[in-house]
């Protein structure tokens, strides 16, 4: 029986135990807690039983299951899990708030590692016209494409852009998101692409329900008026928008957009350069039309993750794996670009190359506001096994942002981020399109949802 924890569950006990009989050894008149009192101490803040918890820890069968299991939360971590036969009675029947979640799923919270979540106006009428015939490509060189998002969001208030990634940020957490990446990207000048980072920022930070991780994304496409000279824009990325960034503290991680329609490997590695010398992480959006080298680039600079990957050669994968970068797949963008060539999903199971999974929430390629709905696709279109998927949204995920320490799978001592799901098994997820089984959130040890 998989049991997670034990040893640090059994060392509070030894405290409680320990602290019991001294106080109770005392002189009545010395005594400093009553029974009663000693009854409130507990260990647990809170105990949730009769689950089927859906670990996603590596090396305890599929999906790290535990099929009559337990969940402890103490402060804002898991303190103890397990099977039920192993639940220390003790220390269960002090904890003062316990949870019958009747043979439900309980999963880590999801993570939906890459999104443009921040962004104002919307590319429906461009929707219309890739209908007609119109392709990305030709929308972006003509003009619109990013660069009609670009103008949007360089008209839009701090204030209208937070409301507006408050509402998108909803949907995403009624299907039992609890951390997300946002980027930047939609500004292209130096107080846009701050104003996005803060919006960004200040989402995670107003909300007790959500994480935010920020990337910057100066490097996402030429503004017009640097349409004549290319070098000036990317020393513009690499110098003044990322030192402000830097010393602003505005963002976790550095992106670009390496491709024939965005900026040459040339042109990327010089925002990554400065990145690192920034000690700053960077992550890719590498051969999504075209084969660039893309992840070999993003594995040079031991990147957390490269993103998109359709057009990625045998050697690009390779070098993921040396890597140890995370290759994530986005199924949303490939679908509505009515791309063909998928992601080399073959390959990277045979490098063993981690894979994550998310939306790239953004209102041209991927406007896509649902990420159990990605893990349908990603089973379907790339063939990814439900429980891959479901690792994609989860470890792998978490790995992505440079929090697998601290989430990503249900463990103790790591975040008591996690859902409860109304389904049997864990393939439910990926298998439905359109429901939402999610019947409750647990943020940071306390039910924040349903
Ligand atoms: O991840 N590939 C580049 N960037 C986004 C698309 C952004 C947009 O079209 O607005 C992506 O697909
Ligand atoms: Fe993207």
């Amino acid at each position: 029986m998989t049991e997670v924890g034990g040893n640090r569950c059994n060392f509070a006990i030894c405290i409680y135990k320990s602290l019991h009989d001294y106080y109770n050894s005392r002189n009545d008149n010395f005594q400093l807690f009553s029974d009663n009192a000693m009854n409130e101490l507990h260990v647990w803040d809170r105990l949730w039983v009769n689950a089927r918890l859906v670990t996603m820890t590596i090396g305890h069968g599929e999906y790290g299951l535990i099929e009559s299991g337990a969940i402890a939360a103490a402060g804002d971590s898991i303190s103890w899990l397990g099977s039920m036969d192993a639940l220390p009675l003790d220390v269960r029947d002090k904890t003062p708030d316990i949870i019958d979640v009747k043979g439900r799923c309980i999963t880590p919270g999801l993570i939906d590692c890459h999104t443009h979540l921040v962004f104002g106006g919307n590319r429906a009428r461009e929707f219309e016209l890739r209908l007609k015939g119109a392709t990305y490509e030709e929308l972006l060189q003509a003009g619109g494409g990013i660069l009609s998002t670009v103008n949007a969001t360089r008209q839009a208030s701090e204030e209208e852009l937070l409301a507006a990634a408050k509402n998108r940020a909803e949907a995403l957490k009624r299907e039992g998101v609890t951390t997300m990446e946002i980027k930047s990207g939609y500004g292209l000048d130096v107080e846009t692409e701050l104003k996005m980072l803060r919006v960004a920022r200040r989402l995670g930070e107003e909300d007790p329900q959500l994480d935010v991780k920020t990337t910057f994304l100066g490097a996402h496409a030429l503004p017009p008026e640097y349409a004549q000279d290319r070098t000036a824009y990317i020393q513009l990325v690499a110098d003044e928008m990322l030192s402000r960034v830097y010393v602003e503290n505005l963002a976790d991680a550095v992106d670009g957009f390496c491709e024939g329609i965005a900026f040459s490997p040339e042109e990327i590695e010089q925002v990554f350069v400065r990145a690192r010398e920034l000690g700053m992480d960077v992550k890719l959006h590498a051969d999504q039309l075209s084969d660039l080298n893309g992840a070999a680039l993003a594995a040079r600079y031991g990147a957390l993750s490269a993103d998109h990957l359709e057009y990625t050669s045998e050697a690009g994968v390779d070098a993921l794996a040396q890597s140890g970068t995370v290759a994530v797949l986005l199924p949303g963008a490939f679908y509505v670009l009515k791309e063909t060539q998928k992601p080399p999903v073959e390959l990277l199971r045979r490098y063993q190359v981690p894979i994550a999974i998310a939306t790239d929430a953004n209102p041209g390629s991927s406007p896509v506001l649902s990420l159990l709905l990605m893990l349908n696709m990603a089973c379907m279109i790339f063939s990814l096994t439900t429980e891959e998927a479901l690792a994609g949204v989860t470890r792998n995920a978490a790995r992505t942002l440079g929090l697998l320490d601290d989430r990503g799978t249900l463990e103790a001592g790591k975040r008591a981020d996690f859902v409860i799901w109304d389904i049997a098994h864990p393939s439910e997820l990926a298998y439905m399109i359109g429901a939402n089984p999610c019947a409750g959130i647990v943020k940071n040890g306390k039910p924040v949802a349903r």
